[in-house]
């Protein structure tokens, strides 16, 4: 008889063969900083995370290193918005002295820039706007000039957001022609046009104030294209690949690992946290079990680095476990 239950005996016999393992190293933390003093403002719709102000932000910044997390995503929210998004290339920009001082308190922390217009932009679009309509190769500039402004305050990956085509090749050349060669790019290659990122765009003040974000983030219905997103971005000069949202995309996740090797990253987005905490806090599942379940979910499709607003709670976790 064929008895697989032997292979689950006992938790020794278990993690003898276990094939997935989740780790700090494949950890990183979105992190929200805003203008002002002494600033400290919770996401309504995202228990536990908090918008900083950067003198603020060093706490929270002790926090993760403590933590033993080893990279952060950051997001900035500017006071100003305008319709070019011009705080989103100002070398004195929110996001650009936040990169500053997080690379000088603590210069081993990976700082990963996401690189977009819309929490900038008075429209809350990703890119520039003519008579309604988002423009593509217009875009193209600002967002190298965005780029190139996050590596010389310090940023160690560049991360595009804004689903503008070309931008990879845009920004990996603006890259190279600045003196920053060694600054990688990991792309939002595979981003859909999703319902998950409502919480975000709260904690961000980034919604649209019109029309929708699906001329250019992808069709949720759409795998095989998701792929040709992956290798768009691998061609222009991507160092990591990325499916956004997570849960809901576990297949492209999985056909984009046995596809591409290239490291591929998953980003667990503000929804699928908000759904899991509001459960918890409503006692109708186990916290703990649940997010450690979503994390294997996603390795186990073939993730290697995980976004994920759970970072710390995880690498808390994965401490309790090797005690
Ligand atoms: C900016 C951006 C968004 C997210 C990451 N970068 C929002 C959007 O596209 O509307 C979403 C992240 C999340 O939901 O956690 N373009
Ligand atoms: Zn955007």
């Amino acid at each position: 008889m064929l008895r697989l239950r032997r292979l689950r005996n006992n938790e020794n016999i278990r993690s003898l063969v276990r094939e997935t393992r989740v780790c700090k190293d494949d950890l990183v933390y979105p992190v929200f900083v805003c203008e002002g003093q002494n600033v400290k403002n919770p996401v309504d719709s995202m228990p536990e995370i908090y918008q900083y102000s950067i003198d603020a932000f060093d706490e929270e910044l002790d926090r993760i290193c403590r933590a033993g997390i080893k990279a952060i995503l950051i997001f900035g929210i500017p006071d100003h918005k305008d319709e070019c998004g011009s705080g989103a290339y100002d070398e004195n920009g929110i996001t650009q002295r936040a990169v500053r001082h997080i690379k000088e308190k603590c210069p081993d922390m990976i700082v990963i820039a996401d690189v977009c217009l819309c929490e900038y932009t008075s429209h809350g679009h990703c890119g520039l706007i003519h008579n309604g309509e988002i423009l593509n190769d217009e875009t193209l500039p600002l967002l190298a000039k965005m780029a190139v402004s996050l590596a010389k305050a310090g940023a160690d990956i560049i991360a595009p957001s804004d689903m503008m085509d070309g931008h990879t090749r845009v920004i990996r050349q603006a890259l190279d022609d600045n003196g920053y060669k060694n600054t990688l790019i990991m792309g939002y290659s595979a981003k859909f046009a999703s319902g998950y990122y409502s919480p975000f765009r709260d904690a961000a003040h980034s919604s649209p104030s019109f029309g929708d974000r699906k001329t250019y983030q992808m069709d949720p219905a759409n795998g095989r294209e998701a792929l040709r997103e992956c290798e768009a971005d691998i061609e222009e000069g991507a160092d990591i690949i990325m499916v956004k949202p997570g849960l809901a995309y576990l297949d492209i996740v999985k056909a984009a690992s046995d596809r591409y090797d290239y490291p591929l990253a998953i980003y667990n987005v503000s929804g699928e946290y908000s759904m899991v905490k509001a459960a918890a806090m409503n006692g109708w599942i186990d916290e703990k079990r649940i997010v450690m379940e979503n994390m294997m979910a996603m390795k186990r499709a073939g993730a290697k680095i995980i976004i994920t607003y759970h970072a710390l709670m995880v690498a808390k976790w994965l401490d309790e476990e090797t005690l």
